[in-house]
């Protein structure tokens, strides 16, 4: 897969590569590139945004520097480029990220997520230059990286052989390997810590037993209770 990430950020994605989950993905011949709107502005002193007409606080990611951006990268008018390439933009408004989602954007060979700043994209990049718009949750981040960052980290752990156990990925939290439930809880040792035990079943050997066990644990967190409760 191959994720190109336009940012006016490039630098706070080094944390994020260095993760040993996405190095591997690296290595096994999946790409992310950065992409500095800045470095294509066609605007004096790289500057890539503007006051918005209507006066307002903030700042608005200018529509020509964005057509600059994808024009030096794809050589072609981003008008063209969104009907075949899937060109991501992370807006708090989009469509929320899952697990569906994820599965469907990672059957894609080749992704473009478009990150902005300030109060976000002049409405003109949303309306001609993407294919989708996804947020990653009902509530507002100072910009679209650490949502790139979250997109981009989804999808790698899906990619064949992104994880030491080839099957973590099938049945964990949310997929549809277990019905869109949550996951089963996991123990390790020690097998009682002061006087909580880890449930008998696990410590049986019984691997029908145990599968058994752990669906039912996935309905019982799907249908309420601990998890989705507030705080004291
Ligand atoms: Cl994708 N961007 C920003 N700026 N805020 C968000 C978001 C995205 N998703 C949730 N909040």
């Amino acid at each position: 897969m191959e994720i190109d990430v336009f940012t006016l950020f490039p630098e706070a994605f080094s944390w994020f590569t260095s993760q040993h989950h996405i190095g591997g993905a690296l290595a096994r011949g999946h790409r992310i590139d950065y992409v500095n709107y800045r470095d294509h502005t066609p605007l004096k002193a790289g500057q890539v945004d503007d006051t918005p007409f209507g006066g307002g606080a903030g700042m608005v990611l200018r529509v020509d520097v964005v057509e600059a951006a994808l024009r030096a990268r794809y050589g072609q008018d981003p008008v063209a480029l969104r009907e075949e390439r899937a060109v991501i933009a992370l807006t708090p408004a989009g469509r929320m990220l899952d697990d569906g989602l994820v599965d469907e954007l990672v059957q894609r060979p080749a992704l473009t997520l478009l990150s902005g700043r300030y109060e976000g994209f002049d409405q003109r990049v949303l309306d001609h230059f993407a294919s989708m718009e996804v947020s990653i949750g009902r509530y507002v981040l100072a910009g679209g990286e650490l949502p790139a960052m979250v997109v981009c980290d989804a999808l790698m752990r899906k990619l064949p052989g992104a994880l030491g156990h080839e099957d973590s990925a099938v049945e964990e939290s949310f997929s549809k390997a277990l019905g869109g439930a949550p996951e089963y809880p996991h123990y390790t040792r020690p097998a009682e810590y002061r006087g909580w035990p880890v449930p008998d079943v696990l410590l049986s050997g019984n691997h029908a037993r145990i599968r058994q066990w752990r669906r039912e644990q996935s309905r019982v967190r799907h249908s309420g209770a601990p998890t989705d409760g507030s705080l004291p």
